[in-house]
């Protein structure tokens, strides 16, 4: 069968990743996609450094948003940013006819609603498994796997950066800016870290889910955010006298009045199981009417994890299985604050 030819954007942590997985798993990932997936191009911002993979089997391109024209089925961007080269490599891609799959949380924050529409315009594939919470297939588990159910809630812990600083703080009792350094030379950290300590990327990851379980368009502008900057070791040890612990949670809820989104530190109950998640990790709990109570953890950033997410959307486009990017299409989402609670 003929091969998917894949134009790379992007070749940091999670890039290399993506081809050391293709490479590594060649055999087994051809005959569960039923035919092979071929990187053909890559793009980056330079070419000389050292990644510990060949390139030299690849074209090379040097203006990113061309990969959008190069002779390949689909597009993965990781290059991140809300704006700028990875919405412009988006843009073209959708409208060259060419499937996109990209980890950029940011921008489909910011500009899910237009890119999903692009995407169904040109009967191609969208996909973003990679964006939330890494290598967890959480996406996959809201969008396909609860697609029966009304969510009356999904919550959890978002940001593995915060989460690794939270909890540390918690068993060290030691003081933010301290563990901070820490969680940054561990390199899970975004490029600019106030992202994660602010709240930020939890809060472009908690839009996307609100969209798939709620049906609405993700809105950025929608998350009440606050983040942990000013979270002491003091207020830690407070909570766990009462029988809490603190974690930065994404929560989206539905209620007669709309749907609600917000990023905070929260006081966990010891017996809740986001209470138990330490270190780097992610966990999304969501609630349906009729599956009960979900619970999806693993890790939610880092090389193969993360690549792992980007190339199972490459063998679903492989199998030529997609729909509608969101949980439907793109013109039935709602905007700004309404929510489907299983009623409209
Ligand atoms: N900075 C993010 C985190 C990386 O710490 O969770 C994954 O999106």
């Amino acid at each position: 069968a003929q091969a998917l030819r894949v134009a790379l954007a992007g070749l940091g942590t999670v890039g290399g990743g993506v081809i050391r997985v293709l490479d590594e798993n060649r055999e087994l990932i051809t005959r569960r996609a039923g035919r092979p997936i071929e990187v053909v191009a890559v793009s980056a911002r330079d070419r000389a450094k050292n990644r510990g993979v060949d390139l030299s089997r690849f074209a090379w391109v040097d203006d990113t948003a061309s990969l959008a024209e190069a002779e390949a089925d689909v597009v993965v961007e990781l290059i991140g940013g809300s704006d700028g080269p990875a919405l412009a490599l988006a843009r073209r891609t959708l409208a060259a006819g060419k499937g996109f799959v990209t980890a950029n949380k940011a921008m489909l924050a910011h500009h899910g609603l237009e890119l999903a529409r692009a995407a169904e315009a040109a009967g191609q594939p969208l996909k973003f498994e990679a964006a939330v919470a890494g290598g967890i297939p959480v996406i996959k588990g809201l969008r396909e796997g609860a697609a029966a159910n009304a969510i009356a809630r999904v919550y959890g812990i978002l940001n593995g950066t915060c989460n690794f600083i939270v909890s540390k703080m918690e068993a060290e009792g030691r003081d933010f800016a301290e563990v901070l350094a820490e969680a940054q030379a561990l390199g899970f950290a975004e490029a600019d870290p106030s992202f994660d300590i602010d709240g930020v990327d939890a809060a472009h990851k908690l839009s996307i889910l609100a969209s798939l379980a709620f049906g609405t368009a993700p809105a950025f502008g929608d998350v009440a955010i606050s983040g942990i900057r000013h979270l002491l070791a003091a207020d830690i040890a407070e909570a766990a006298a009462l029988g809490y612990r603190v974690r930065l949670v994404g929560v989206a809820e539905a209620d007669a009045h709309g749907l609600f989104q917000r990023v905070h530190a929260h006081l966990v109950p010891n017996d809740h199981p986001l209470a138990h998640v330490t270190g780097a990790t992610n966990a999304v709990v969501a609630e349906g009417n009729f599956v009960g109570r979900l619970l999806f953890q693993g890790a939610g950033a880092g090389e193969g994890p993360t690549a792992s997410a980007v190339v199972a959307d490459l063998i679903d486009i492989a199998r030529g299985e997609f729909g509608p990017p969101y949980a439907m299409p793109a013109d039935a989402l709602a905007t700004s604050g309404a929510a489907d609670s299983g009623e409209r």
